[in-house]
């Protein structure tokens, strides 16, 4: 049988110890994994990456708040009555269904945001019976995707996990609003764990019901949703598959600037159309290639409750096709509205922008740049795999590389092996995240740490023992400088960082 593509990511990714499902010596739960060694510190350089682009560059703020909420916060959210999948049940097997999944896998048709009831006759007209047994269908219901749990002893306090880490943020504003120093625009970033109770989740690591989120929460004033740097972002293309294309019946996107979309009312303001190049820009630094990225907008009934306008950063994949890695919602003053309404705080601030006489009273509205980073890790597995003659392996950006060096002793005799562990610790005292292997040919060994994208190869040979000296193997290209122990871990750090080429890291030989 042809192995997909995502079953030789994952082959290679539960062998080497990036993600594998989750308690698979009882039999796995369907929607959970483990992120292993591999995957954990790949999982730390794209948030990182995130981190540089939220917190250091857009000067959000960051905040670390409770998985669990008190059942009062999602009711005041619209998650309690809205937090639903629409599901369908086997009458003979009892087998459970998410419709809208169902529908597409057996017909490819997209049924998502359409009614109930013109689903139900979908399900009939198309004759679709349980994929399990053949057995008829029942009828459609709405199932509350939010885990539910409870506080205390006595279990007498409702709560949920979870189901996006938004929430905290705005129940958080006004605190955060003063240590932002009260200025709008203002953004506050939360990474943490998101729970969805998914029906039948059956995309493997693409669904899951436990899943890592990293959210921005970008308050502004309403009657201006401009960004200070929109000049920098203005003239970058987007691939845009607009609801109104969407619902003609047009497959493709249209490419267009920032700025034209923004003008053209594509986009419905600069604030949204800023975050949506901003993300583009994330997932290149990712090393996720601009032609597999595209921007898709949701069409009515798709939206969430809280949305007046929401996009999807979709990046193709070879088996799920067009997968979605963050939405980028128009959130309006919905969520600070129902937050008043519901802890009876006024949670409207006294707003004076720079040269106005007056200030006014207002309710800042939110854009909301949400990303799924169980996903975009998925996607960057995916896209950094490489096959070629001989090989197969990540090609992981080198600022990604989950470990950043390996040490190999030529020969394991000679005092090579000690003088490894020596190179080895130096580069550790640096930071750099570096193993040993000394087991093997040394090709066999190369072979290993390409295979999970180890960007260079250091080798300690006899030479080493006379001058001092290295060589470096760019997993890339396969070639070799030769450098000084001394200034080794320099080198090493800024080959990570793209301070320097390859070229420049040694002399050739
Ligand atoms: N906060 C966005 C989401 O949960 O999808």
């Amino acid at each position: 049988m042809v192995e997909s593509k995502y079953d030789k990511i994952m082959r290679i990714a539960k062998n080497r110890g990036f993600i594998w499902p989750a308690f698979e010596i009882y039999g796995g739960a369907a929607g959970f994994y483990d992120l292993g060694p591999l995957g954990s510190s790949l999982k730390d350089k794209i948030l990182k990456k995130w981190r540089q682009f939220y917190i250091v560059k857009e000067g959000c703020l960051e905040l670390d708040s409770p998985n669990i909420l008190p059942e009062k916060v999602l009711e005041a959210s619209g998650h309690v009555d809205h937090f639903s999948d629409v599901m369908i049940e086997c009458s003979m097997c009892g087998a459970t269904y998410e419709v809208t999944d169902l529908v597409k896998e057996v017909t490819g048709e997209d049924v998502e945001g359409k009614g109930k009831e013109e689903i139900k006759e979908i399900i009939e007209e198309k004759r679709i019976n349980c994929p399990e047994c053949g057995g008829p269908l029942g009828d459609i219901h709405d199932f509350i995707t939010m885990f539910r749990t409870a506080i205390g002893p006595e279990e007498d306090r409702v709560a949920y996990l979870r189901p996006e880490t938004a929430q905290t943020i705005f129940v958080n504003f006004s605190r955060l609003q003063r240590l932002a120093r009260r200025q709008l625009p203002f953004g506050v970033a939360q990474i943490g764990r998101g729970y969805r109770n998914e029906i039948s989740p059956r995309k493997g690591i693409i669904r899951l019901r436990e899943f890592l989120m990293a959210e921005v929460e970008v308050f502004h004033d309403p009657e201006n949703p401009t960004h200070p740097k929109f000049e920098r972002v203005k003239g970058e293309k987007l691939r845009l598959w607009t609801a109104e294309n969407q619902n003609n019946g047009l497959e493709d996107y249209i490419e267009i600037k920032v700025e034209d979309a923004l003008n053209q009312g594509i986009i419905i303001n600069e604030l949204l159309s800023y975050h949506l190049a901003y993300a583009k820009m994330f997932l290149l630094s990712l090393g996720i290639p601009e032609n597999v990225i595209r921007l898709r907008e949701q069409v009515v009934g798709e939206r969430a409750h809280y949305s007046e306008e929401t996009w999807d950063l979709e990046v193709y994949t070879e088996d799920f096709g067009w997968v979605e890695v963050a939405g980028f919602a128009y959130r309006t003053d919905y969520d600070l509205s129902r937050h008043s309404e519901f802890s009876n705080t006024d949670l409207t601030v006294y707003y004076q922008e720079e040269g106005e006489d007056d200030g006014r009273k207002i309710l800042p509205h939110v854009v909301e740049p949400s990303y799924g980073i169980d996903r975009t890790l998925y996607c960057v597995l995916e896209h950094s795999y490489t096959e070629t003659e001989e090989k197969e392996y990540f090609k992981f950006d080198r600022e990604l590389a989950p470990i950043e060096a390996y040490i190999f002793p030529l020969i394991t005799d000679d005092g090579l092996p000690e003088k490894s562990r020596e190179v080895l610790e130096a580069l550790k005292d640096k930071g750099i995240f570096a193993k040993y292997d000394s087991s093997g040919s040394i090709g066999r060994r190369y072979a290993r740490a390409d295979e999970i994208g180890v960007p260079y190869c250091i080798t300690i040979d006899h030479q080493t023992v006379e001058d001092s000296t290295v060589t470096i193997r760019d997993r890339d290209s396969t070639e070799q400088v030769r450098t000084e122990i001394n200034d080794l871990p320099q080198k090493i750090r800024k080959l990570l960082c793209k301070e320097i080429e390859f070229e420049e890291a040694g002399s050739t030989f």
